[in-house]
Parts: structure tokens; C-alpha cells; sequence
């Protein structure tokens, strides 16, 4: 009988990025206890400090790399960095995301770009440089997360055109991703999450009623937890989906099928 284990990680060096708090947090402990060596990467270094102890309390491996994945030399410097602790690059999440509501005809053109330059072209930013590495050694996965404020069977959000626009473009962005990298051995996947329980999330105000027609179209009845969204990034970047590139695997509880 094999003794190999369902999603095993170990010998791969997986970067997460937004890795401070929320879900990738919970993706990087997730991938460290699966046996990957992390890379932790966030604009807040002290975050990712108690992260990766944490993951190193459980005998794990984890480096931290303050950077802003929206500026092009940051991200270069956490590709260097990781190769000095590690010497390769396997695995990235692009998870560092942020959702500011503002209402649309009220929303300043610094601040729709704000998000653009983070959720988008951060996310650019970190697969281009990653993929460059992977390509050197004909593999690699990438996930992206998304949302189901992505447009296409996604559902729409009142304040957060700029978010909405950023999510559908990940999704677009990935689709190509996967074609021209496909031939390298690399694979590109997105995660479209729902409403899930995060620093992040629960920073938004929403008053009691607000809360419950959020919840309403959702048939679970709840909020997602990180760790739910982190099982599917488990399974994304390991050999278990080795037939998997181009698509968006839904984790909401429901909500876009209602
Ligand atoms: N929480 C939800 O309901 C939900 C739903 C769908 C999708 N998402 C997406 O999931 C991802 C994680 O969301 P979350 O709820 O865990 O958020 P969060 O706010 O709890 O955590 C986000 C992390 O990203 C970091 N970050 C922000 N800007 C950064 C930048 N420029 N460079 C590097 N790091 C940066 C933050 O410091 C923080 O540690 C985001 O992309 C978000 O859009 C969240």
C-alpha cells in the first residue's frame, strides 16, 4: 500500500501573499503543515512575524518578506529573497487583496486605481516573476483569488466597482495565464470566495439587518472561515489537481447558485 500522503507539500516552496492575516494566513499554515516551505509576504511585516512562528511551533519552515505587491521592485526582492532561503519557487498564492466600499458616483479616480494597482496588477506582478522562475524548471502552480464579485455567473456588489473590476479582470487575467503557461508545466487556478470571516471582512461596519440580507441569499446560512478557503487552495497547488488549469472553483456556501 502507498504511503503517500492526500495533498503533500513537502520539498515545495510555496510564496502567499496578504499572508498576515485572514486567508493567508490560514493558506500559509495550511500549505506549512501540508510540508511546504513558506514564503510569508505581506505590507505588514509584524503579522507575518507571529505567522511564521506558528508554523515554525509546528516544526515548519517560514520566511518573511515585507512587500507591497503593487510595486514591481518589491515584488522582484521577494522572488530574490525566496530563492536565497529556498532556491526555487513551486507554489504562489495571490491572495493580498483589499475592498475599500465606496459608493460608485462618489468614488475617486486614485482610489479606483488603488485597488486596480493591488488586486490586479499586484497579482500580475507576483505570478509574472514567479513564472519566470518556474519556467526554468518546467513546473509550478498558481492560485489567484478572486471573488464571486467577479461578474460572469458572479453576483454584483453596490460599492465596490473598483473591487468588482479587479476580481472579473484576476479571472480573465488567469484564463490567459494558463494558456501560455500551460506548455511550461506551470498550472493557473482561481478561488472564488464568497462571504468568509476574516480581519479584513468583519472590519467592514454592517449593522444587524445589513447583516442578515447579506446572509440571505446565501443557503448555508453563514459566513465561510478561512481555513474552508484554505482546504481549496491545499488541494489547488497540489499534484491532486494536477488536471486542473484555466478554471474557478466557487467556495461560498452556495450563494452564486442560489
Ligand atoms: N473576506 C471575504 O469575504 C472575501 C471574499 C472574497 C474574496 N476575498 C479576497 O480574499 C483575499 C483575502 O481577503 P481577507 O478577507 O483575508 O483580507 P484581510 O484584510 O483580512 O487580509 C488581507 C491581507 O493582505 C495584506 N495586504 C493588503 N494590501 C497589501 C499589499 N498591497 N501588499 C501586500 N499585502 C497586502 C493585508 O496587510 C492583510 O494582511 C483578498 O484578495 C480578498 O479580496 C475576500
Amino acid at each position: 500500500m502507498s504511503n503517500s500522503k492526500f495533498c503533500d507539500l513537502r520539498g515545495k516552496v510555496a510564496i502567499v501573499t496578504g499572508a498576515g492575516k485572514g486567508m493567508g494566513e490560514a493558506d500559509s499554515i495550511k500549505l506549512a503543515n501540508a510540508g511546504a516551505k513558506v514564503v510569508l509576504v505581506d505590507i505588514s511585516k509584524d503579522d507575518c512575524e507571529k505567522v511564521a512562528d506558528e508554523i515554525k511551533k509546528n516544526n515548519g519552515e517560514a520566511i518573511v518578506v515585507k512587500c507591497d505587491v503593487s510595486k514591481k521592485s518589491e515584488v522582484e526582492n521577494v522572488v530574490k529573497e525566496a530563492l536565497y532561503a529556498f532556491g526555487k519557487i513551486d507554489i504562489l498564492v495571490n491572495n493580498a487583496g483589499i475592498f475599500p466600499f465606496e459608493p460608485f458616483l462618489e468614488m475617486a479616480e486614485e482610489n479606483f486605481e488603488k485597488v486596480i494597482d493591488v488586486n490586479l496588477k499586484g497579482y500580475f506582478l507576483m505570478a509574472q516573476a514567479c513564472a519566470k522562475e518556474m519556467v526554468k524548471q518546467k513546473s509550478g502552480v498558481i492560485v489567484n483569488i478572486s471573488s464571486i464579485a467577479m461578474g460572469q455567473v458572479g453576483v454584483g456588489f453596490a460599492g465596490l466597482t473598483h473591487y468588482c473590476a479587479s476580481k472579473g479582470g484576476i479571472i480573465a487575467m488567469s484564463q490567459a495565464m494558463a494558456l501560455e503557461l500551460a506548455p511550461f508545466g506551470i498550472r493557473v487556478n482561481c478561488i472564488a470566495p464568497g462571504a468568509i470571516d476574516t480581519p479584513g471582512a468583519s472590519a467592514i461596519k454592517m449593522d444587524a439587518k445589513a447583516m442578515e440580507a447579506m446572509l440571505a441569499p446565501i443557503p448555508m446560512k453563514r459566513k465561510g472561515k478561512s481555513e474552508e478557503i484554505a482546504n481549496a487552495v491545499l488541494f489547488l497547488v497540489s499534484d491532486e489537481s494536477s488536471y486542473m488549469t484555466g478554471s474557478t472553483m466557487v467556495v461560498d456556501g452556495g450563494w452564486v447558485a442560489g
